[in-house]
């Protein structure tokens, strides 16, 4: 079972529209999928229409409460084969004892390849135990950046970390790929941007993009998936498109290479 974190330090790249359109996509072609949000912003329970009670058992309790399983988390949602385990908008960031191997434990012994064919992690993007505990336990790594020039550094950043935790805590980890999200075809910046990330990390690695579409905001705000909300739109078919290429870079049918 693959496990992949969605990750990057900036915050706006479209983290979360990519782990909850993604993550209902793999959904929809049959996986049995799980989305853990491991961001105290809690927007993937948003985007997936899932409101919970307070006093609801979130991922973030697994950092502060030593007796909670993961699964006692595990939320299911309105589309087929999609559970969540949503973030808790109220948790401390310096509360708990820091284990970053917390959440790669709990998955383990929890068994849970036997319920999920594939898991995907919402990160935060600050540099916390939170996002130790996602890239400790994940296979791979999948890096939304917008091509624009700034945001080239928060990528930058994030290989810095991401070569760390590869070469000593995760050896079983690899980037996945880096995905152009908000792309406008028509903005030459962008494409500079893309061919530098291409450039310094390998072309192989830039994932076909999802385009900008006001659609996939709409959807987010109405609590659905975009092929849910809008199928047919630029986005849904971005989506689509996106999920076919990871699925079958991790069946191994690809040409493209992860390292
Ligand atoms: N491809 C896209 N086209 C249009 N709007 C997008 C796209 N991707 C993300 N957004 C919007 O951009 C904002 C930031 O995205 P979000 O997924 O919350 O980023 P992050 O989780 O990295 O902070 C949200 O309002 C989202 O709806
Ligand atoms: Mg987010």
């Amino acid at each position: 079972m693959h496990i992949i974190a969605i990750s990057n330090r900036k915050g706006g790249t479209g983290k979360t529209t990519v782990s909850v359109n993604l993550a209902a996509e793999m959904a929809y072609s049959g996986l049995r999928v799980l989305l853990i949000d491991l961001d105290s912003q809690g927007h993937c329970a948003v985007g997936l229409g899932l409101k919970l009670q307070k006093g609801e058992p979130c991922s973030h309790q697994l950092f502060v409460e030593p007796a909670i399983s993961l699964s006692a988390t595990i939320h299911s949602t309105l589309v087929d084969n999609l559970w969540l385990s949503p973030a808790d908008p109220l948790f401390d960031h310096g509360s708990g004892q820091r284990d970053d191997q917390r959440l790669k434990r709990a998955i383990q012994d929890e068994a849970l390849h036997e319920r999920f064919d594939l898991i995907l992690i919402d990160t935060p993007p600050s540099l916390d135990a939170l996002l130790f505990n996602g890239l400790q336990a994940a296979t791979r790594v999948l890096i939304p950046y917008v091509p624009h020039p700034l945001s080239f550094e928060g990528v930058r950043q994030l290989v810095r970390v991401l070569f760390k935790v590869m070469t000593r805590e995760n050896r079983e980890l690899k980037i996945l790929g880096f995905l152009p999200n908000m792309v406008a075809e028509h903005v030459r910046q962008h494409r500079q941007v893309n061919s530098e990330v291409g450039r310094q990390f390998g072309a192989q690695r830039v994932l076909p993009g999802i385009r900008n579409d006001i659609r996939l905001a709409e959807a987010f705000a109405a609590g659905k998936p975009i092929r849910a909300y809008a199928p047919g739109c630029r986005g849904a078919l971005d989506f689509l498109e996106l999920a076919k290429e990871i699925r079958e870079g991790l069946n191994g049918t690809a040409t493209r290479p992860v390292i």
